[in-house]
């Protein structure tokens, strides 16, 4: 079966876009990560994917008038780069109802908790300030209502009574490492499973 092209949208470390560029190394996986964009010029993950001969894309939003001029570049890079799937991770920038109804049910994101619990940003501050015991990550399909559409996997973590944002960061980080090359090979497959009937 043919492997599917993913782009990774990325604005800061990239620690995400790594685990699945490196699941995506296995000649088994259903999908080939055929580029890396950042919408930031100084995201570390931009010298990660050049390294790892992984076309490395700049699209600085700050360059552009409107989000929709913004969008506009990052759609006319993704189609001529014949890209059939989206993973975000940690890409920091809202898009448009417009942008996502342009991918629908083939952009994937991340996100630090177990959605519908803590939408949005500062997820560990605010799971410890709750006292909750439990946190983690989910991956979800994108959808125009943000960190709100389908959920395709989650994953758990103890919140410990010593824990900091930055050690519970960390412990669920490792498990978004874990889920998101599953989450987007699930996806993969399943795309592939429609189209080849
Ligand atoms: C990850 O924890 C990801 O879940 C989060 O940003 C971090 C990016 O790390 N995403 C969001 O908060 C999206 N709203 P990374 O750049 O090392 O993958």
């Amino acid at each position: 079966m043919k492997r599917l092209r993913a782009a990774v949208l990325i604005s800061g470390r990239g620690s995400n876009m790594m685990a699945l560029a490196e699941a995506a190394r296995a000649s088994d996986y259903p999908v080939t990560i055929a580029c890396v964009i950042s919408n930031r010029p100084d995201a570390e993950g931009l010298a990660y994917a050049a390294r790892h001969g992984i076309a490395a894309k700049l699209i600085d939003h700050r360059e552009f008038a409107s989000r929709e001029g913004f969008e506009a570049a990052l759609d006319r890079y993704l189609r001529a780069e014949a890209i059939d799937l989206i993973a975000c991770a940690g890409f920091m920038r809202v898009l448009t109802g417009n942008f996502v109804a342009g991918w629908e049910g083939r952009m994937i994101n991340i996100h630090p908790s177990l959605l519908p619990a803590y939408k949005g940003l500062h997820t560990h501050e605010r799971v410890l300030a709750d006292g909750a015991p439990e946190h983690g990550c989910t991956v979800h399909q994108v959808t125009a209502e943000l960190d709100a559409g389908p959920i395709i996997l989650q994953a758990r973590v103890p919140v410990m009574p010593d824990d900091t944002p930055e050690t519970l960061a960390a412990r669920v980080l490792t498990e978004e490492h874990r889920i998101y090359p599953q989450a987007l090979a699930m996806l993969a497959r399943d795309i592939q499973a429609k189209t080849s009937t």
